[in-house]
């Protein structure tokens, strides 16, 4: 069976799942947004553990545990800024995708679900961006076979619809 791919709209702190995926910035200190929540609901625990990663690259990601969220673990990415779109922000972004997968499976992780990365504070296009995460997962989840759902966590109706359009049509 292949895995699930599906879209919700829900605030991504509350999932169940065995990772939820953090849009995070290059320092993994914290910040707004969806890591901002993150941070918020996992407790000073998060930071804690964080602090001895030493950053990410953008396009990286690394793992930490939930704490005191429902998932049992955070993968830390680090989306790109939108400089435009000729300074490598898709590859960029689909590497966001990629390494979460990778690393969500070599953790034994069969549950994920993902925000809607770089499309708040880092102002990637959000038609664009859903685009890359459908076609990215899509493309790169059956050479994952423990990985039976991905979920992408839409935080407003208009993400929600837009990532359901793209699932129906890739
Ligand atoms: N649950 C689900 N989605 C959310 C939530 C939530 N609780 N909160 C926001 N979103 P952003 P970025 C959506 O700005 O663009 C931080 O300061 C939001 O609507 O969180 O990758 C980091 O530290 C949007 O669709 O992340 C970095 O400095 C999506 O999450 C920077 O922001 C991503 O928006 C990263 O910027």
């Amino acid at each position: 069976m292949p895995a699930t791919l599906r879209a919700v709209q829900a605030d991504l702190t509350t999932l169940a799942v065995d990772a939820i995926v953090n849009a995070a910035n290059p320092t993994l200190l914290g910040g707004g947004g969806v890591d901002g929540a993150i941070h918020r609901a996992a407790g000073p625990q998060l930071l804690d553990a964080c602090r001895p990663l030493g950053g990410c690259a953008t396009g990286d990601a690394r793992l930490t545990p939930g704490f005191q969220q429902p998932t049992r673990y955070v993968i830390h990415t680090v989306g790109p800024v939108w400089h435009g779109g000729d300074r490598g922000e898709a590859e960029q972004l689909a590497s966001c995708y990629r390494r979460s997968l990778e690393i969500a499976a070599a953790h034994g992780l069969a549950s994920l679900a993902f925000p809607a990365i770089s499309t708040g504070v880092y102002g990637y296009p959000k038609e664009a961006a859903a685009r890359i995460a459908v076609a990215t997962v899509r493309a790169q989840v059956p050479a994952f076979p423990l990985i039976r759902e991905v979920i992408f966590c839409c935080h407003t109706a208009g993400d929600l619809a837009r990532y359901q359009r793209q699932l129906a049509d890739s």
